[in-house]
């Protein structure tokens, strides 16, 4: 009586699985990335991370997740060539940035000015043309950390850098971050190396809520700026990639706490407490994140050589003894994530703290553009419709307003 029935269509009987989250629910399939989140392991297109993060570049990572092979050097330098010169932003989407407020959360401005992409390029947006298809994908790894670094200028209200091309991808976007207009900004190629790392750490992490926000959006066949917009927005949540966000402000409150870890471990165990650590645990790793481990190296000379004597990484390596030896967080296999250690780095390279998830936007995108592109091209892709377990009312009689 409440409206269950069988159709008798394909994927559409009576018989539905009910898993909230889809935690046991594949959505597709896919050659991408490679995880075991119980023995640890991350791999993109079969190279594990660590080889990729002591080896490769971010514009070779995401050449490689987009197209699915390691590029011959002809390949990269026109695919680097490419993204070079598509760095600019049409002048007419400086408006976009006047128009928002002096306070707007950079990630607010990043998903609308990437949807916004598309009322520019609407000639050449179609998701099934091949050319149109390329050119996006340079657009977008080319403009999305011009339009990032805008965004962070636009909050503290100094002029627009322009993209200075001949730097490499990450010193480029610090040049446009923290360049001022009377002269050239001197990049520290240390500096530039860090950030590519973290950038390859975030390139790809299979079918997480943001990269299902892409695929189920692009499923539609809407055009793929629309489809990373959505991405955008998934990812800024603080239960994905705002948590780095999270992390800081709550080592932070750690710190002006007298930096007492031990009640914040006595919190995030107590179930009448909504306070969980952030940076800890994970929805598929069950061990270490590999990422995290790659990650806390990086950190290590990072704060060394840019803020020695930062109490929030003290802090930061006290909660993280804590909590691996309380029995609560070993029972439920949480561990620092990737998270937990990227905000502050990025705090070392003098990014505010809103600007973190947009680092991240910018490390997935290869990540979220290799998984549109391979649900597009996949022949058994329907549009993501999931079904549902009705538990409202059965069939009432409509009342008057004057009767209710
Ligand atoms: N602190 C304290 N307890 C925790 C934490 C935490 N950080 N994470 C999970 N738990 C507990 C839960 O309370 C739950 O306990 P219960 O079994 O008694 O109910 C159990 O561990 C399992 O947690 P779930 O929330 O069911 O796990 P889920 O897979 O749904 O969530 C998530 C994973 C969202 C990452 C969660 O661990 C969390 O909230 N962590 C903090 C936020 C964070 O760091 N997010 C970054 C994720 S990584 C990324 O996006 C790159």
């Amino acid at each position: 009586d409440r409206g269950i029935h069988s159709s008798g269509l394909r994927g559409a009987t009576g018989l539905t699985t009910y898993d909230p989250g889809f935690a046991s629910t594949s959505s597709c399939r896919s050659d991408i990335t490679y995880l075991n989140g119980e023995a640890g392991i991350l791999r993109y297109r079969g190279y594990p991370i660590e080889q990729l993060a002591k080896s490769s570049n971010f514009l070779e990572v995401s050449y490689l997740l987009i197209f699915g092979e390691l590029p011959t050097q002809s390949e990269l330098d026109y695919f680097e060539q490419q993204i070079t010169i598509h760095t600019l932003l049409h002048e007419d989407m400086r408006q976009f940035f006047d128009a928002f407020p002096k306070s707007a959360h950079p990630m607010a401005i990043l998903s609308a000015a990437t949807a916004g992409l598309s009322t520019f390029y609407q000639d050449h947006y179609d998701p099934k043309d091949e050319r149109d298809v390329e050119v996006s994908i340079y657009r977008l790894m080319a403009k999305m950390p011009t339009i990032a670094a805008w965004s962070y200028k636009k909050s503290i209200g100094q002029a627009f850098i322009y993209p200075w091309n001949k730097l490499s991808y990450p010193a480029n976007f610090l040049h446009m971050m923290f360049g001022v207009k009377a002269e050239p900004y001197e990049v520290d190629p240390e500096i530039a190396k860090a950030l590519d790392l973290l950038y390859i750490l975030h390139a790809d992490h299979e079918q997480n809520a943001s990269t299902t926000a892409v695929r189920l959006v692009g499923s539609t066949q809407v055009n793929m700026f629309a489809a990373i917009a959505s991405g955008i927005n998934a990812l800024w949540g603080p239960l994905h990639g705002g948590a780095n966000q999270a992390v800081l402000e709550m080592l932070a409150e750690i710190r002006d706490a007298d930096g007492d870890t031990a009640s914040f471990v006595a919190r995030a165990k107590d179930k009448n407490d909504p306070f969980r650590l952030m940076g800890f645990g994970h929805r598929v790793y069950k061990n270490y994140d590999p990422r995290a481990t790659i990650i806390k190296e990086t950190a290590d000379k990072v704060l060394r050589k840019l803020a020695p004597n930062d109490p929030l990484f003290e802090i930061a390596q006290e909660l993280e003894e804590a909590a691996l030896s309380d029995d609560y967080f070993i029972e439920k296999k949480l561990y620092p994530n990737v998270d937990f250690y990227s905000g502050l780095i990025y705090k070392a390279l003098g990014l505010p703290t809103e600007m973190f998830t947009v680092m991240f936007a910018i490390g997935r995108l290869p990540g979220w553009i290799a998984q549109w592109k391979e649900m597009m091209s996949d022949p058994d892709t329907r549009i993501g419709r999931p079904r549902q377990i009705y538990t409202g009312a059965a069939t009432r009689e409509y009342v008057e307003i004057e009767n209710r």
